[in-house]
This record gives C-alpha cells, sequence and structure tokens, in this order.
C-alpha cells in the first residue's frame, strides 16, 4: 500500500497527503506585490490535490530581489497574502512559502542598491559588480530571515522553506567556490556556516512551535570546485541541531551550473524570444553566451535519489523531503518506497496543477511535461507558464520547443535514461 496519500505530521502542521509543489519562481508579483495571477495560480494546484503548495523565492529584504516580478516581504503584502493562505486552505491544502535572498545574483535596477555576495565580484548574468557584505550587513539580513518568519506567520502560512542551496546567498557562504573570505565567515566549513546559523536561528526564533520549519540544501553543487556531498551533509546536521524539522534534497548552482537544479536543456531561444529588446544586451549575451555558461545535463527520473539517499543514510531518523524528476505515480510511489515521508514535485505540477488528484486517481498515471523548460525560459521575463497552456506563444517557440523535445528524446534514450 503506498503511503503517498496518507496524513503526514510535519512540525505543528499535518499535511492530507504527502506531496508539496516545489517552489518553482512563478515571476507573478508585479512591483514585488502578489498578484491575482499568483492567487489564481496556488489555488488551482491546491484544487488539484497537493499536500502543501510553496510559494517560491520571496525575498525577505530588497537587496535580496533578483526580479522585479519577486514577491519582497514587507508589512503592505501581508493582507493579500492572507486572502492566498485562506483560498489554499479552503481547498484542503497547506500553504508554504520560500525564504530567501539572492546576494550576487542580481542588478543594482532590481535591488536598488549595490548588489551584496559573500566576496567582491562581478555578476556576468546582470551583468554587475557586487561588494562584500560587512558585519552589518550580515546581521541586517539574518534579522530580515526573522521578521520574514513573523509576517508568514501573520499571513497565515503553514510553513517556511529558508533557500540554502542553489548558489543564492547562504549557499554563497557555504560553498568554497564562493566564499573566499579570510574572517570569521570563510574558511573552515564551521565559519562558511557561521551566516546560515545566524538566519536560521533568526527563522527558528520566530516561529518554532508556530509554523513548520524547513529548508532547502544542494545535495552536491554539482561541478568542480563546488561544495560536495560529504560536506553538505553536516550542513544538514547542523540545520537540524538549529531547529529545521525537514530539508528539501535538491542540487546545482545558478552562477556555474544552473541545468543541474532541473536538468535538461537552458532555453535559450525561449529566454531570447521573450526579453524585452530594450534589454538588447541580454538577448545577445544569452543567444551567443547561453548554451556555455548553462550547459545542458540530461534529464533522469529521480535525478537527485542517489545523493538523496546518502543524507537518508547519515541521518536515518530525520525526515527528508525528495525533489527532483518525480514525473509519475511510479515515481512517487517509488521515493516514498526509499523511505523519504514526503516529496516535491516542480514541472509535473506546473504542467498539470491536477497532477495529483490523476496520480490518486490513476496508479499508472505519468506527467506529460518532457521537461523542454520553456516555463524556465518565459519566467525570466513574464509568469512562468507551461507552453502548452501560454497564450502568447508564437509558431516559431512552438517548433523550438519540439526540438528541444527531440533532443532530449534522442539524448535520454542514448544514455539509456529512458527506454
Ligand atoms: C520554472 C521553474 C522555476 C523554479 N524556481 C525555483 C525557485 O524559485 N526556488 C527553488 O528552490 N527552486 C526552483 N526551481 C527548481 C524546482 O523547485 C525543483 O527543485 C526542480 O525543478 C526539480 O524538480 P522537478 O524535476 O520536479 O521539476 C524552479 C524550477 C522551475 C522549472
Amino acid at each position: 500500500m503506498s503511503e503517498l496519500f496518507t496524513p503526514y505530521k510535519l512540525g505543528p502542521v499535518t499535511l492530507r497527503n504527502r506531496t508539496i509543489r516545489s517552489a518553482a519562481f512563478e515571476a507573478m508579483c508585479k512591483d514585488n506585490k502578489p498578484t491575482q495571477e499568483l492567487f489564481d495560480y496556488h489555488t488551482a494546484v491546491a484544487r488539484g490535490g497537493i499536500g502543501m503548495t510553496t510559494v517560491a523565492y520571496a525575498a525577505v529584504c530588497e537587496s535580496g530581489l533578483s526580479f522585479n516580478s519577486q514577491l519582497w516581504l514587507r508589512p503592505e503584502v501581508v493582507p493579500e497574502l492572507k486572502k492566498l493562505t485562506d483560498a489554499i486552505h479552503a481547498e484542503g491544502a497547506k500553504a508554504s512559502i520560500q525564504l530567501g535572498h539572492c546576494g550576487n545574483m542580481t542588478h543594482r535596477s532590481t535591488c536598488h542598491c549595490t548588489p551584496i555576495g559573500a566576496i567582491n565580484g562581478f555578476n556576468l548574468y546582470s551583468p554587475t559588480f557586487y561588494r562584500k557584505m560587512t558585519r552589518d550587513d550580515i546581521e541586517f539580513v539574518a534579522k530580515s530571515f526573522g521578521e520574514a518568519t513573523k509576517l508568514c506567520i501573520e499571513a497565515g502560512f503553514d510553513a517556511v522553506e529558508v533557500h540554502a542551496g542553489h548558489g543564492y546567498l547562504i549557499s554563497q557562504f557555504l560553498s568554497p567556490y564562493t566564499n573566499r573570505r579570510k574572517d570569521e565567515f570563510g574558511g573552515s566549513l564551521e565559519n562558511r556556516m557561521r551566516f546560515m546559523r545566524m538566519c536560521i536561528s533568526e527563522v527558528v526564533k520566530a516561529g518554532k512551535g508556530k509554523i513548520a520549519l524547513t529548508a532547502k540544501l544542494n545535495t552536491r553543487d554539482g561541478f568542480k570546485g563546488g561544495q560536495e556531498t560529504e560536506e553538505l551533509i553536516e550542513v544538514a546536521k547542523e540545520l537540524q541541531r538549529l531547529g529545521i524539522e525537514a530539508i528539501t534534497l535538491s542540487g546545482g548552482f545558478v552562477s556555474r551550473q544552473p541545468m543541474y537544479v532541473m536538468r535538461g536543456e537552458f532555453p535559450v531561444k525561449t529566454i531570447v524570444h521573450y526579453f524585452p529588446w530594450k534589454q538588447w544586451w541580454l538577448k545577445a549575451g544569452v543567444l551567443l553566451g547561453g548554451r556555455i555558461v548553462a550547459p545542458t545535463v540530461p534529464f533522469k527520473h529521480l535525478f537527485f535519489l542517489e545523493d538523496a539517499k546518502k543524507f537518508q543514510a547519515a541521518m536515518p531518523d530525520f525526515p527528508f523531503i525528495y525533489v527532483g524528476g518525480v514525473t509519475s505515480r511510479a515515481d512517487a510511489d517509488k521515493v516514498m518506497e526509499e523511505g523519504f515521508p514526503l516529496l516535491q514535485m516542480g514541472r509535473a505540477v506546473l504542467e498539470d496543477t491536477d497532477f495529483v488528484n490523476k496520480m490518486k486517481a490513476d496508479e499508472n498515471h505519468c506527467s506529460a511535461c518532457e521537461h523542454s523548460n520553456f516555463c524556465v525560459g518565459r519566467m525570466y521575463s513574464r509568469s512562468m507558464q507551461c507552453h502548452k497552456r501560454c497564450i502568447d506563444i508564437t509558431p516559431a517557440l512552438e517548433k523550438e520547443v519540439a526540438r528541444v523535445n527531440a533532443r532530449n528524446d534522442k539524448r535520454e534514450r542514448n544514455l539509456g535514461y529512458k527506454k
């Protein structure tokens, strides 16, 4: 008997089943405030049977914004967020929100200050210089994580997920690739975890017992010179010690190995199509260098499973949340059989908000998502949408999606990932 559709208690909340819509950036927050589109979208996901849906990538303070369409947690957005969580609850699902700070992955025009990071440097993606955080910056951002947690409680969320992976700010401090500081925040793993410890302590102080406290962590950064599994298991132990109640195990580093996060091709042509002409230099940059800075990482079902199991073996009594390539009821059951109490899904639910109900009705149900990553490409300058439901897709882009899907299919068959 599959445990998939049985309830699960996560901290102080009980989920109706083991499925969570992963934090996948919606780009539905005009002027950094929630919109009707965000409301409709998450209500539809909740109606589709999910145990808990996650509002993605909310910045804990203004310097942490990397998109103009991203949520910035501040008191004025609480009433709208409360309407959103009420609607999710009315559909029987729980509501989570991802708390993050992008660190150096932004531009002055978006975060309205010189972008900050663990060290000084230049961000090729935006492109812009960024500066090393001072002790005051570090304390301010850590406190912002606590303040954001309080706002999320007020807004009726059941859980927060602190983003400690993918090369965003906490991960920029954790990873030896981006943290070359010489002070007490750099060097040894103990020092590189210090900033994370400060942020998590604030979250725990604000939320323990009131809201489920979770984090998203890399199993590895996904490139030579990045942080590896052995160290990240120690980070997971530290998160547990600090009071985090479950960890989502992911991987990848947006500035260095972005496709390791979700696999497949970087959607160069979709991104270029939707970028406005006033950002012509970005269009040109992505067209010329996109494939080089974001190489394809072939998609495989349950692509993080082997690495996630290493964390489970090291911390057998701790609840890890599985994410990565869950595309069918069979995949979901496999994750349960492997002993993960909860699983997250990104693209299967982006492609079809009813995916969970369909898995429940039919144990042979499979997602029709072919991971062309059109949704990722569109998200950079419009709201995130699957190409199948996108109202402004052009015939040329449709052809491009078909070409990417054919390349994915060939690649995966050659590697034996697909029969
Ligand atoms: C359009 C899109 C946006 C994403 N945005 C985020 C994000 O804001 N935060 C995050 O932690 N992961 C993000 N991800 C990664 C997903 O949450 C998930 O970890 C990844 O897609 C693997 O799961 P999947 O194979 O079920 O899609 C995003 C993925 C997609 C496809």
